[in-house]
């Protein structure tokens, strides 16, 4: 296994820090002091707006769901492959602010800079700059930047600039601007794809500054989206004043203000950026909404946002924070990982979670199955609310997978997009693409996991039944009992998670998936037949569900076709896997391991015996009550053999997997690779946006791995350890409205019950019962 020693920032528990401005880490660093509230996301880059290169530097102002399409150019055409392409469009930047001292400008790549340093503090929610800069002729200036993304207040962004006067009087002009003369870096950021929005992408509809607003409102040219902004300020402080200015030209919308300042004297600049689109209301209303909204935030003021903004984070910490003792390096990854994520979901029930959040650029800004199978598991536990909007936006975007079902050939069902925004599929390389199928039960399985564990039968009413039984309904449809199987069902040409084994037959990920999602379906019906017989009725009868075809489901569910390999005892990837030809690292240029698709065709990929990433293994882990501790064991050595782990999925996954067979030392081995992936930049593309799937990951193989956590036997189940390179760990999760807190040391776990009725869980097989009464248990490890 690599080991990675290299600490890119100091190790502090609540906060990321870069102590010294460096070019060449410009890029990356924007991705790691990026902040969002799951709507607005903005890249970590400064407000001086300096004109970096695309090697150097992206300046990303994203709304979460705002895309721009392009004619996907094919090479060569064929029926549903899909024709539009989808990406996260890089909005007008309302950020930047010029500072000019005597007409010397603010440039901290001249003069001297006498101290700089900017830190993400992950317990306020902000990103801070404090700069100490001595002009090339000799002003001293201190400044103060600090900004957030507001939780309270899904369209605002705050910034507050400070700046005194260090050693001379002179005059200070400050210029804050709105710059829509923006465009994607879609050949660096997406290099694979050679369609997208290429240049200016937003046509101006209104552009205009004026001492109350700065506005900016724009049309893409191919989606037909219309997004809107504004800033409104604040500047006040001991210097006087003497003008303001207003200007627009083209796309620029410019404020500025001159001030007489003498030596300890102090401005500030608020700024409250307000960002709007037509996918929320009517494009006639965007302006009120933007001049109104910026009215609002500028009376309510900054330090209204910054307070609220700590209340959101403390009760998000509350929940989800994860305390590791003896280890400080982990536990600010943790940290790290936990906020990003946290920030990058979607709460309108209308956006979901890119697998870089809204970080950046990379994968087009598309949202996986990265979402349910990692991100959404997390929330599940720790932010529930979370948890239900993301599932929304999949409910909302139904009609969509039902149309796409049609376009497989299937008369019925759902089958949801394997990369998308707008819940169309976007994915050009169906291989890699549409040939996912497991994506559907990939998201029955999120719908099931929520309901489980929060207990919210509504929302299996409202929305969940139906899902489960439009996603079951392709699996019923896309395979067949083959009599050469002995009968049983078998699902072919599809690809699974492991992306380097393609269109393949009977991926044995796929099929448990394809079986557990009409598991569900069925198990749903029955219980709204019960529960809610009207509803049921009507339900049905809306759905064309009939008794013959749950009689089908059942028959499928009974008779489903696992790949065997009766030698090694284990289930193959798929049913060709053993016939591949084994792999040999060592026929492969060290500088080309990590880029197989960059240096070889697919098919010379597709037919080695080797795994990019968990596939089998997830599944095993997801459903382990279905499986004893030597299968898994078995299963786990040969996987461990097979897979190279080329995809930030995996390794959190067999780290699981590695805890709950007794293999510690190999778990916390894995977990170590996760927990600062990005922090630490493992894979030397943090630049392109974080990895949200294997920051949840982190999460996942410490609550799942170490603790053991599982609910698929119906009942909270720990099964807890700790590593030798921890002295403990504590984590809380929310089951049923419960919140319950686990701390673990070496010899012993505690369960503390911290609100809600009560709970009863299963530690080492022991059932026990917490209750206000008895809110605490202990156990020995
Ligand atoms: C992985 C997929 C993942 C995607 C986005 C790919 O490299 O193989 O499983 O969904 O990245 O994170």
């Amino acid at each position: 296994m690599e080991l990675h020693n290299k600490k890119i920032y100091p190790i502090e528990p609540w906060n990321i820090t870069e102590d010294r401005f460096c070019m060449e880490n410009n890029y990356r660093n924007e991705t790691t002091f990026a902040l969002s509230n799951g709507y607005i996301g903005t890249r970590g880059t400064f407000e001086e707006d300096y004109d970096f290169s695309v090697d150097e530097g992206l300046e990303g102002n994203f709304i979460n769901g705002f895309y721009e399409s392009e004619d996907i150019r094919y090479g060569e055409w064929n029926f549903g492959f899909p024709l539009k392409s989808q990406s996260l469009l890089n909005l007008p930047n309302g950020k930047p602010v010029k500072i000019y001292l005597d007409n010397e400008l603010f440039d901290m790549r001249q003069g001297c800079l006498d101290f700089y340093q900017r830190t993400l503090n992950m317990k306020n929610g902000t990103v801070v700059r404090s700069v100490d800069w001595t002009s090339p002729k000799g002003k001293k200036i201190r400044l103060l930047f600090e900004r957030m993304v507001s939780f309270a207040d899904k369209n605002v962004m705050v910034q507050r600039l400070s700046l005194l006067l260090l050693n001379q009087d002179c005059e200070v002009r400050i210029c804050s601007y709105i710059d829509a003369d923006v465009e994607n870096h879609t050949r660096k950021t997406n290099p694979l794809v050679d369609y997208g929005p290429f240049g200016k992408r937003i046509t101006q509809n209104r552009c205009s500054a004026s001492e109350e607003l700065l506005y900016f409102e724009g049309k893409t040219k191919k989606s037909g989206l219309t997004a809107a902004f504004g800033v409104g300020h604040s500047c006040h402080g001991s210097m006087s004043f003497q003008s303001i200015s207003a200007m627009q030209k083209d796309a620029y919308a410019e404020l500025a203000w001159t001030y007489r300042g003498q030596r300890s004297e102090k401005l500030i600049l608020d700024k409250f950026i307000i960002c709007t689109s037509s996918l929320d209301m009517p494009e006639d209303s965007l302006a009120g909404f933007v001049e109104g909204k910026c009215r609002e935030c500028t009376a309510l003021g900054y330090d209204y946002f910054k307070e609220k903004q700590k209340d959101y984070m403390k009760a998000f910490w509350d929940i989800a924070d994860v305390r590791i003792q003896g280890d400080e390096a982990l536990q600010q990854g943790i940290r790290f990982n936990l906020f990003h994520i946290m920030q990058a979901a979607g709460r309108d029930g209308r956006t979901s979670l890119g697998a870089k959040g809204l970080s950046g650029e990379g994968y087009e800004g598309h949202y996986f199955w990265d979402t349910e199978m990692y991100v959404l598991p997390v929330f599940v536990y720790t932010a529930p609310k979370l948890a239900k909007k993301l599932l929304e936006y999949r409910y909302h975007t139904l009609d969509q997978a039902r149309a796409r079902a049609k376009v497989l050939g299937h008369e019925t069902g759902a089958l949801y997009p394997w990369r998308t925004i707008n819940g169309e599929e976007a994915s050009t390389y169906f291989p890699l693409g549409t040939a996912q199928y497991h994506i559907n039960g990939d998201i029955a399985y999120a719908f099931q996991l929520y309901v489980d564990v929060t207990g919210d039968t509504q929302f299996l009413k409202e929305m969940g039944a139906e899902v489960l039984c439009e996603t079951a309904r392709v699996w019923a449809d896309v395979g067949c009992f083959a009599e050469s199987k002995g009968n049983k069902y078998c699902i072919c040409a599809v690809t699974g998670p492991d992306e380097y084994n393609a269109i393949v037959d009977n991926n044995f990920y796929t099929n448990l998936m394809a079986r557990e999602n009409i598991r569900y379906a069925l198990n749903a019906l029955s219980r709204l037949k019960e529960t809610e017989p009207e509803f049921y009725q009507e339900f049905v009868r809306r759905l064309s569900i009939t008794d013959q075809e749950t009689e089908y489901w059942k028959r499928i569910v009974e008779n489903m076709y696992f790949p065997y390999d009766e030698k090694r005892k284990v289930y193959p990837l798929d049913d060709g896997f053993m016939m591949r030809k084994p792999w040999d690292d060592s026929k492969i240029p060290v500088e080309k391991r990590h880029l197989l698709y960059e240096n070889y065709h697919p098919l010379f990929i597709y037919r080695q015996r080797m795994s990019k990433q968990a596939d089998a293994i997830l599944g095993m882990y997801l459903h382990s009550n279905l499986f004893t501790r030597e299968e898994l064991k078995r299963n786990y050595d040969f996987y461990q053999e097979v897979t190279l782990h080329h995809s930030s999925l995996s390794t959190c996954i067999f780290g699981i997997l590695a805890s709950e067979i007794g293999y510690h030392e190999e778990a916390y081995e894995y977990f170590s690779q996760s927990a600062r992936m990005d922090l630490d930049d493992y894979h030397n593309n943090f630049y392109a946006g974080i990895h949200a799937a294997n920051m949840a990951g982190t999460w996942l193989a410490i609550v799942n791995g170490f603790a053991g956590l599982r609910t698929n036997a119906g009942i909270l189940q720990f099964n807890p350890f700790v590593p030798d390179g921890f002295e403990g760990y504590a984590f809380r999760i929310n089951y049923r409205g419960s919140i319950l807190e686990a701390s673990m040391t070496k010899d012993q776990c505690t369960f503390t019950l911290i609100s809600g009725e009560g709970i009863e869980l299963s530690v080492n097989g022991k059932k026990i019962k917490l209750s206000e009464k008895e809110a605490s248990c202990c156990e020995k490890i």
